[in-house]
């Protein structure tokens, strides 16, 4: 079962008027989602987006609300999604991004490294790319570019060397094969440490899902979308997400664009957004010990002005 992380405190930042619109453009279990709906009046209007339609059937039957529309899409097309909705402009936006439980559960989705199963990992399972043709039809030289950008992962060459070298033998087929290649390409001493495979496996997930691309994205249609005092919150949950997500911020939120060297402002810029919590809102001990997953979790929070 997932867990939703940072559950309240995102709800209560959220939220800035009962009988308003909101977007959660992530969907997954629905915990977010509900908890919103519990907040808000029977008038407001709650718009869910997910691009995987098992999760979205999924959360459609536990969530059953006669203000709730269910689109599934990738958050990428926030602008289209809201028009085509007829709606111009909303009270709140979320964005809880990775992958759900509910993905890593089913381990025929191929996202987990303990499971075996074909390498997947599409969140949107019509998409052609998945993790069985970047593992084995992407040349060396781009496995190793996101295993080092997606992963950080400080052993990319020996990795993706080593998985050249496998698939000539034969394809790589499943997750499990393609995490012993990964053990057997990383020195001992690193192997004792996580799971050899986690952060390759991140960056490949990445990759398929383009998940960084979609975040950058997303966030200018966001800003676009929100009421003067709507509420813009994003979870991430790794310094990849965190750093797009902090850039973004502080450039929608900076008084003036002058060079530094300027004497006075020239710009007359005004910023979209200013932060509602100079820091971002991270789990509590207690939220973490109950949810590991929470772990990493950061929670900014922006207001339109
Ligand atoms: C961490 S889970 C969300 C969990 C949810 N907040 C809850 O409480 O259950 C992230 C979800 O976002 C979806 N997702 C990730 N990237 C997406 C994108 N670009 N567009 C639409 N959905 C996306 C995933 O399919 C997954 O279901």
């Amino acid at each position: 079962m997932h867990q939703p992380v940072l559950l309240q405190a995102t709800i209560q930042n959220l939220v800035t008027d009962r009988h308003g619109t909101y977007v959660d453009c992530t969907v997954g279990g629905g915990g977010h989602l509900s908890l919103l709906l519990d907040h808000l009046a029977p008038d407001a209007r709650v718009i869910g987006i997910d691009k995987d339609a098992d999760t979205l059937n999924n959360t459609k039957v536990k969530l059953n609300a006669d203000n709730l529309t269910l689109v599934k899409s990738d958050f990428r097309q926030l602008d289209k999604v809201l028009y085509d909705l007829e709606i111009i402009h909303v009270d709140g936006i979320m964005i809880d991004l990775g992958v759900s439980s509910f993905q890593l559960d089913i381990s025929e989705r191929g996202f987990s490294f303990h499971d075996d199963a074909r390498l997947d990992m599409r969140m949107n399972r019509e998409q052609k790319l998945s993790a069985w043709e970047i593992v084995n039809c992407w040349t060396e030289s781009e496995i190793t570019r996101i295993l080092f950008e997606y992963g950080e992962e400080s052993h990319a060459r020996s990795i993706s060397n080593a998985i050249v070298k496998s698939r000539h033998q034969q394809p790589i087929n499943t997750t499990l094969e393609l995490a012993e290649i990964i053990k057997e390409a990383v020195p001992a001493r690193y192997r004792r440490e996580k799971h050899p495979a986690r952060k390759s496996f991140q960056a490949i997930r990445i990759a398929v899902n383009e998940e960084l691309e979609a975040l950058r994205e997303v966030l200018p249609q966001a800003v676009a979308a929100l009421k003067v005092g709507g509420r813009l919150c994003v979870i991430s949950f790794h310094s990849l997400e965190d750093r797009i997500v902090k850039q973004f911020l502080l450039d929608q939120t900076r008084q003036c664009k002058c060079p530094p060297d300027f004497p006075v402002c020239i710009c007359g810029c005004r910023p979209p957004l200013k932060l509602v919590h100079r820091k971002p809102i991270i789990p509590t001990d207690e939220e973490i010990a109950v949810n590991p997953r929470a772990r990493s979790a950061k929670l900014r929070v922006a207001e339109r002005i």
